[in-house]
């Protein structure tokens, strides 16, 4: 089965550097790869008309109006958007989103046949305190009772950009616990500091869909690998 592979391009580029990505980015694999560029340059990634799916990093949790430096989930559609991530550790910091407003997102982005991928993540006491499967519990309650497929981003907050990695049990559990409390159906992509060294046995994993890759993704060789490695 085809796995999803995300770069995750965050606060970072531009289009020189995008230009340049894309000529140095060579893929063979069957692997769906769905670059995620940051909003201002979607309109430029939408008219390369490039062989990969446009996904954004935010949307907005309303439909329009008087909501200055949001985006919405048509204005999405309309530059050919089709999926976009929800609840990133560093959205949900930064500008204090909660899971209620997440879940406004995730109805937006499904009126209008945009995949959403919803993130969630321990913090690291969370780990230490031996309470990750409580705290996903209460950070995928909104999601309990959807029976259509939804794709989780599972990225625990300690390893993003640290390369720090869990063990690959930990990370199996994870995915189990989701899939627990939300379905069997459910997809899960792991997140968290993956790169050409690690992918290899996080992609194997048996309950993971998929990758979310963040500082790796930049290196356009680098990220060849990894959404090859599967
Ligand atoms: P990272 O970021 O690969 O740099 O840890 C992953 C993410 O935040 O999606």
């Amino acid at each position: 089965m085809s796995k999803i592979i995300i770069a995750n391009f965050k606060a970072n580029g531009c289009k020189d550097f995008f230009n340049n990505w894309f000529s140095d980015f060579k893929n063979d694999s069957q692997n769906q790869i769905l670059l995620a560029p940051p909003s201002v340059y979607l309109d430029f990634f939408s008219q390369k008309k490039l062989n990969f799916e446009l996904c954004s990093q935010n949307v907005s949790e309303f439909e329009e109006g008087p909501f200055t430096s949001q985006h919405t989930a048509s204005m999405l559609l309309d530059l050919g958007v089709k999926s976009c991530i929800i609840g990133h550790s560093e959205s949900r910091k930064l500008l204090n989103e909660e899971d209620h407003q997440i879940f406004e997102k995730f109805q937006k982005l499904n009126n209008k046949k945009i995949r959403p991928i919803v993130c969630i993540g321990e913090p690291l006491e969370i780990r230490e305190n031996n309470k990750v499967k409580d705290y996903i519990k209460k950070q995928t309650e909104k999601f309990h009772d959807f029976e259509e497929e939804i794709i989780f981003g599972y990225e625990p907050l300690w390893a993003i950009g640290t390369g720090k990695v869990p063990k690959l049990d930990e990370i199996e559990e994870a995915a189990k616990t989701i899939k627990e409390f939300c379905g069997e159906n459910k997809k899960i992509l792991y997140g968290g500091s993956i790169n050409r060294s690690n992918c290899r046995d996080i992609l194997k994993l048996k309950e993971i869909d998929g990758a979310l890759v963040g500082g790796a993704s930049l290196n356009p060789k680098e990220f060849a690998m990894i959404a090859q490695s599967c």
